[in-house]
């Protein structure tokens, strides 16, 4: 592997590698055993922030950011992968180069958009210009009727007097025929915003003003990755905010986090979007920089890094780093966001059998689906007696992953937890792939998504649960053109 501690490493590029070295790097991160099958992972290398997610034509379009070269964060790249059943999926390869002036050093996160047929991607240009320092700006593409993707450039600039160079991860939406392009960004007083774009077209945009939250205070020193959208009356804002914490338990436990807030439309003559508080979207471990689409079935639909960026992870040795987190559809009951997996996946389910006691597993691929008592436990271990083990005693649930074989990231604590919401049905969906957990509990309002690291799980222990446990199978990921395990074609 690349010595990535020397930084200049990070920026090598993929032509200056041999594949023999490629070979080598792939092979050993699928011959890891807690590379997961029904997630997407990268290849080989660190995946992380979801990007451009779309449905065309009946298929469903994601990108994520992607440094090949080793599980670090380097040189990024926009990987391409499409569905059309969230089962099998076509391996389209790199997206984005680096390989313009403008972004160099990087193609970070974006976004894409639809208008007439027409698939644009925005996303954001990392520039170095002088050792050590970078400058972003905003650039799109076009994706073309033959799948080509064509780079058109940047489309905008940072106002120095106002941003500093964190400035990125674009997004669209559009109210009639004026366009909206917010952009994360971190204003010269070092606190986080977000900058809005108003453009006639979609390829000229200007300043428009900072969206104004009224939270009454700083609220960490940058966004990342905004995301919003609007339903019939609401607008719903997700955004990932650097430098945030909380003086409770509940909350803000991560390195960094995502929060949500579901308010009125943004109002666009001032910028104003007025809410009733934002609200932390994840309880667990990993989850970062989220991204939804609406799909043609008018779901919309989330996916989010399963990862968090200042953790070395135990697989890093392995050469990869991170996965997605499996898609979910969102929906919002008052001022709260549910989420739940989306329908599809139960085509992975294969064989089935009733929850009790302590049972042996088949593989450390499952879900497990039902019913909850007031105070419950449910514990993934192996023969070592290494546990990971999420329970509740009625008012607050654990996620407690302080036993694992290999406990990493202890200095963000080794536990969290989430207060119990009353009023909602008390069903559980949780979601096990090799080293990831997605626990979703309180009708989708209280989600945990976490990675966790035991050496040969062996078995499942429950009390106070009362449901069925599905071994699950693979996805399938494959080349344009190329056939799929089961035979079918997906162009
Ligand atoms: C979030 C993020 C984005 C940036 C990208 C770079 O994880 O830092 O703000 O565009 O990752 O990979």
């Amino acid at each position: 592997m690349l010595d990535f501690s020397n930084r200049r490493n990070r920026f090598v590029r993929m032509d200056e590698v041999s594949d023999t070295f490629l070979t080598e790097l792939d092979a050993m991160a699928k011959g890891d055993a807690f590379y997961p099958r029904y997630h997407i992972a990268p290849h080989h290398g660190l995946l992380n922030d979801p990007n451009g997610l779309y449905q065309h034509q009946g298929e469903h379009h994601f990108f994520y950011q992607w440094f090949p070269l080793g599980p670090v964060h380097g040189l990024k790249h926009w990987y391409h992968v499409s569905t059309k059943d969230f089962v099998h999926y076509t391996d389209h390869g790199v997206a984005l180069y680096p390989d313009q002036d403008y972004d160099s050093h990087g193609c970070y996160s974006g976004s894409s958009f639809q208008l007439d047929d027409q698939v644009y991607l925005y996303y954001t240009g990392n520039r170095m210009v002088q050792d050590g320092v970078f400058e972003q700006t905003q650039c799109y593409a076009t994706v073309e009727k033959n799948g080509g993707i064509v780079k058109k450039g940047v489309i905008v600039n940072r106002d120095p007097k106002k941003h500093t160079h964190h400035f990125r991860d674009p997004i669209l939406f559009s109210r009639g025929s004026d366009h909206y392009m917010l952009v994360g960004a971190e204003t010269i007083e070092g606190d986080g915003t977000i900058a809005v774009y108003h453009g006639k077209s979609l390829e000229e945009f200007s300043y428009a003003g900072d969206v104004e939250l009224g939270l009454g205070m700083p609220f960490g020193y940058m966004w990342e990755c905004p995301n919003y959208y609007e339903t019939e009356d609401k607008g719903v804002l997700i955004f990932s905010p650097q430098g945030v914490t909380s003086e409770t338990k509940y909350d803000l436990k991560n390195v960094f986090s995502v929060v949500y807030i579901v308010g009125d439309p943004l109002d666009v003559t001032d910028m104003t979007f007025h809410h009733n508080g934002f609200i932390e979207m994840d309880k667990g471990f990993d989850f970062y920089a989220p991204q939804t689409y609406l799909d043609d079935q008018g779901r919309r639909i989330l996916l989010g890094w399963l990862g968090n960026s200042k953790s070395e992870y135990p697989t890093d040795r392995n050469g990869w780093a991170h996965m997605l987190t499996i898609p979910r559809v969102l929906t919002i009951h008052g001022n709260k966001v549910r989420q739940e997996p989306v329908e599809e996946l139960r085509r992975l389910r294969r064989s089935s059998r009733e929850v009790k006691g302590s049972m042996e597993l088949n593989s450390s691929s499952f879900e497990l689906e039902g019913d909850l008592e007031d105070s419950f436990q449910i514990i993934i271990s192996n023969d070592e007696g290494d546990t990971l083990m999420f329970s509740s005693d009625g008012q607050e649930y654990c996620l407690d992953r302080s036993n694992t074989t290999h406990v990493y990231a202890e200095k963000y604590g080794t536990k969290r937890y989430a207060l119990r919401q009353t009023g909602l049905s008390q069903k559980i969906r949780m979601y096990v792939d090799a080293s990831s957990i997605e626990i979703f509990c309180d009708e989708g309002e209280t989600v945990f998504t976490s990675r966790f690291f035991i050496d040969q799980i062996t078995s499942l222990s429950v009390s106070g649960v009362m449901g069925t446990l599905y071994d699950l199978s693979s996805i399938s990921l494959v080349k344009k053109g190329e056939a799929n395990e089961d035979g079918a074609m997906y162009e």
